[in-house]
């Protein structure tokens, strides 16, 4: 599947690219059929491909693959809505029922065969496939706060966080040279390290980050973060166990007894609350509205068809759901289209997590 005929990344392409002309003041470019926004960073020109060029030239490339986000596997279940979220959104997904979503458990990084690690950057992201051909693509992750607050800034972290080939960790001085530089980052960090990552998949909650505005039935925009809340613990980890894919495998074991879940709890913002920087958390005693429960039914390995060919472009939003003042969802979805068109063009190898081997595995 290309990024040309999904019809909602078509629309979501041309809205995204017009709200960087918006932005910046500056023509938008479509160069190739690939989203490039020209000018989108500002000075030095940073683009898209620019960014894939990097995760290739820090990591490899591995053809196929995600460039971020790369070791996975593919979901499916369902959202039923509870309509509290009606109040702030008339986005059909908050409304009282029940949609089909697909979904992807990730690890952050570039590495499709990368060693489980708890403290890897969890990933989940879902599509929620709504009445009337809508859908609502979000892709969350298990931080309390985003690292940085621009594209720029990620960036130049990539590079830092680029780990030395002699002690396979980053080099001290380059981080700490990008943390004093950004002390945004830097504070967005002690607020990561004070909320270490639970034991799994199965018990992580999931966080937007950045913020949206929702918009209801009177027009009335509130803004609004969300969360997955987990509804299970994690399996327990094997005391012994170092094993290659440990969380993957935990999560696909747990998966296959029944069915695992989450609330989607809306975060309402308060005026004043920052929309435009997802290192600064929101005040703790926000008002959340409790939106409905996810329910993942089974996991799948990576195959044609299922999550693998899904770009889970953070601004494919339905009515009800609009972009807010934070750089980082535009500058995504440029950068993930970029890497989406790269991989679905590239041979395809089989993905590390393979479901139906650990299942079987286990018996
Ligand atoms: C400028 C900032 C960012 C850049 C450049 C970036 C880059 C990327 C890229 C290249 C991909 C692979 C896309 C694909 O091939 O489909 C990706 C996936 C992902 N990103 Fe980001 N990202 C950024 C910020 C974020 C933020 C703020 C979050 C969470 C709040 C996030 C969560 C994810 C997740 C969960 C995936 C995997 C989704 C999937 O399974 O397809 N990213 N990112």
């Amino acid at each position: 599947m290309t990024q040309e005929n999904e019809p909602g990344l078509r629309l979501n392409r041309r809205d995204a690219l017009l709200g960087l002309a918006a932005v910046t003041g500056v023509a938008a470019a479509g160069v190739g059929g690939v989203a490039v926004a020209s000018d989108w960073l500002g000075p030095p020109r940073l683009t898209a491909s620019h960014f894939a060029d990097r995760f290739e030239q820090l990591y490899g490339r591995h053809d196929g693959f995600r460039r971020n986000h790369a070791k996975g596997v593919a979901a499916a279940g369902t959202f039923a809505s509870s309509g509290a979220g009606s109040e702030v959104s008339k986005a059909s997904v908050f409304a009282s029922g029940t949609s089909p979503v697909i979904a992807r458990f990730s690890l952050s990084g570039s590495l499709p065969d990368v060693a489980d690690d708890p403290a890897t950057v969890r990933g989940l992201g879902v599509l929620f496939q709504l009445r009337g051909g809508q859908q609502w693509r979000t892709a969350m992750v298990n931080i309390p706060v985003f690292p940085v607050s621009t594209p720029e800034a990620f960036f130049e972290q990539l590079l830092a966080a680029k780990p030395d080939p002699a002690t396979k960790k980053p080099n001290p001085a380059a981080m700490s040279a990008f943390l004093a530089a950004h002390p945004e980052s830097a504070a967005a960090m002690k607020i990561i390290k004070a909320a270490p990552p639970t034991a799994g998949f199965a018990d992580s909650t999931f966080r937007s980050l950045n913020a949206f505005l929702a918009t209801d039935s009177n027009g009335r925009t509130t803004p609004i973060r969300w969360s997955l809340v987990p509804g299970q613990p994690a399996d327990p980890p094997d005391p012994g166990g170092n094993a290659h894919d440990k969380l993957f495998d935990a999560l696909v074991e747990q998966a296959g007894r029944g069915p695992l879940s989450w609330r989607l709890v809306l975060t309402v913002g308060a005026p004043g609350d920052p929309t435009h920087d997802a290192t600064l958390p929101w005040p703790a005693d926000r008002r959340t509205i409790e939106a409905g429960v996810l329910t993942i039914d089974h996991l799948l390995t990576e195959a044609p068809g299922n999550a693998r060919d899904i770009n889970f472009d953070p601004t494919v939003l339905p009515d009800g759901l609009a972009l807010s003042d934070d750089p980082l969802p535009r500058a995504r979805s440029a950068v993930y289209a970029q890497s989406f068109n790269r991989r679905a063009r590239e041979p395809k190898s089989p993905s590390e997590i393979n479901v139906e081997q650990v299942i079987h595995d286990e018996h």
